[in-house]
C-alpha cells in the first residue's frame, strides 16, 4: 500500500533532522498555482470535519482586514487518536513545510504551531525542528503548548487560549478567517493536513491523486485500537477498505460486532458494514459515515456498546466548557441517563428521554462539542438498539454480567 507522509527513517529512527529531511526530499519549491493544485488533488482537512482545503485557502487570503496567520493545529485531543503526535515525532519539517507553504499561498506572515502540551515527543520534535530552520524562518515561527483538555483543539478555543490564555471555544461569528490570532484572518489547519500539503506542493496534485485507490486521492493516516494487537497509527491509501486499515495494524484478536468509525466525534457501524467501506472523504459523507480524526476502534468481544457508549458520553460531558446551557447541562443529562442504563439500573422513561434528546442536542452550543455527541449518541441508539432494550427493560446485558457492567 502507497505511503507518503510516513515515507522515508522507519519509526524507530524518532525524528526526521532538517538535514535527512532536505536530501531525502529536496528544497521546497517557490509557490506558484499552490492553491489550484490543492484543489485538484482534493485535499480535505484532517482534523476532523474533512473540509476541502483550497476552499479555506481561497476564502483566507480573499480577506482585506489585516495579514494572515496560520495557525497549525496539533492539540490532538482525541483520546483515541494518536497520528498528529506521531506525525510531529517523526517528520516535524513536513508540517512545518507545509504551513510555510500555506503561509505563502495566504500571504500570512505568521506561523503559530499549537502542540498539546501532553504530546511531549511531539512537543520537543517541533522545538528541535523550529531551532534547526534559518533564522529567517525562525522568526515566523512560534511554538504554542495547548492546554490538555479534548475543548482546546477546537478551533476556536485556541485562538482564545493563544490570544488570551484561555482555551475556551468563542461564539462565531467572526469566523477565525475573519478575525483570529491577533484580530487577524487565520487559517487553521491540522497539522497532517499541512503535512500533505508540504509533499503536493513537491511533486503535485497528479502525484497525490495517484496514490489513492480507484476514484479517490492521496493517503490518510489512520489510528486503529480496540480488538488489534496493539494501537497503532497506519498510513494507508485514501479508497483502502476499513479492513485494509485494520489488517494493516495487524488483523483483529477477537471477533468484534461494531466498528466506531472517526473516534468521540464519529459512529458506531456494525462490523459487517464496516469492514468493506471505502476510506475516502467523499464515498464516507454520501454513506452517512465520516473517517473524523482518523480514527477506527474495533469493539472487542466481551465489551459492551451501551456501556463504551455511556463512558464516551461520560468523558465528553465532562469535557464540555460549560458555557452553553445544551451542552452543559443537556449532554450532562443525557450521560447520566445512559450511566444508568449501562449500569443495568435505569430510571423509568431514562431510554426515552435519551432518544429524545439526542435529537435535541446537535446545533444548541456555540461549538461542535454537542453536535459530536449527539452523533455519537444517535449511531450508538441506532446499532445497539436491541442491546439498549435489554439493559432498560431487562436490566440484563448480553455481553458482560451486570457486576462487571456497573464496575
Ligand atoms: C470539540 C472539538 C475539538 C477539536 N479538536 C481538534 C484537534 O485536537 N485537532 C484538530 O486539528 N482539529 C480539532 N478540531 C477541529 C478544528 O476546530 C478545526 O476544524 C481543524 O483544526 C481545521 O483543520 P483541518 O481543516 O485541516 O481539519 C476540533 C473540533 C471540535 C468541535
Ligand atoms: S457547545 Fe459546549 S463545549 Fe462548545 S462552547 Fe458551548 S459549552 Fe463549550
Amino acid at each position: 500500500m502507497s505511503i507518503a507522509l510516513l515515507d522515508g527513517p522507519p519509526a524507530a529512527h524518532g525524528m526526521e533532522g532538517f538535514a535527512e529531511h532536505r536530501q531525502r526530499l529536496g528544497s521546497l519549491p517557490p509557490v506558484t498555482q499552490l492553491i489550484d493544485a490543492i484543489e485538484r488533488s482534493n485535499l480535505r482537512g484532517k482534523g476532523g470535519a474533512g473540509f476541502p482545503v483550497a476552499t479555506k485557502w481561497r476564502t483566507v487570503a480573499s480577506q482585506r482586514s489585516g495579514t494572515p496567520v496560520v495557525l497549525a493545529n496539533g492539540g490532538e485531543g482525541e483520546p483515541l487518536s494518536r497520528k498528529d503526535r506521531v506525525l510531529m515525532e517523526q517528520r516535524p519539517h513536513l508540517v512545518i513545510d507545509g504551513a510555510l507553504v500555506a503561509a505563502a499561498a495566504v500571504g500570512a506572515d505568521d506561523i503559530v504551531l499549537y502542540v498539546g502540551a501532553d504530546h511531549t515527543g511531539a512537543m520537543q520534535a517541533m522545538h528541535r525542528a523550529v531551532i534547526e530552520r534559518s533564522a529567517a524562518e525562525r522568526a515566523r515561527l512560534r511554538l504554542v503548548s495547548a492546554p490538555v483538555r479534548y475543548i482546546s483543539g477546537e478551533e476556536t478555543a485556541a485562538i482564545h487560549f493563544i490570544n488570551d490564555g484561555i482555551a475556551l471555544p468563542m461564539s462565531i461569528p467572526p469566523r477565525p478567517f475573519e478575525r483570529g490570532v491577533d484580530g487577524r484572518p487565520t487559517l487553521v489547519q491540522n497539522v497532517e493536513t499541512l503535512a500533505h500539503v508540504a509533499l503536493i506542493a513537491r511533486f503535485g496534485d497528479e502525484w497525490y491523486r495517484s496514490l489513492g485507490v480507484g476514484t479517490a486521492s492521496g493517503t490518510t493516516l489512520v489510528t486503529v485500537g480496540g480488538a488489534v494487537p496493539q494501537t497503532m497509527l497506519v498510513e494507508i491509501p485514501q479508497g483502502a477498505s476499513v479492513a485494509d486499515a485494520v489488517n494493516a495494524a495487524g488483523g483483529i484478536t477477537s471477533d468484534s460486532d461494531a466498528v466506531l468509525l472517526g473516534g468521540y466525534f464519529g459512529g458506531w457501524v456494525e462490523s459487517g458494514t464496516a469492514w468493506g467501506l471505502s476510506l475516502d472523504a467523499d464515498t464516507l459523507r454520501q454513506l452517512g459515515y465520516s473517517l473524523g480524526c482518523g480514527v477506527i476502534a474495533v469493539l472487542p468481544s466481551g465489551r459492551c456498546g451501551v456501556v463504551e457508549t455511556a463512558r464516551i458520553l461520560a468523558y465528553l460531558a465532562h469535557e464540555s466548557a460549560r458555557q452553553c446551557g445544551p451542552c452543559t447541562f443537556g449532554l450532562r443529562a443525557i450521560s447520566a441517563a445512559a450511566g444508568r442504563v449501562a449500569g443495568l439500573s435505569p430510571a423509568p422513561g431514562d431510554l426515552e428521554h435519551i432518544q429524545r434528546w439526542a435529537g435535541l442536542l446537535a446545533g444548541r452550543g456555540a461549538c461542535h462539542h454537542p453536535d459530536g455527541a449527539a452523533g455519537l449518541l444517535a449511531s450508538a441508539l441506532r446499532v445497539f438498539a436491541g442491546e439498549f432494550q435489554l439493559h432498560d427493560h431487562d436490566r440484563r446485558c448480553s455481553v458482560v454480567n451486570a457486576a462487571a457492567v456497573a464496575s
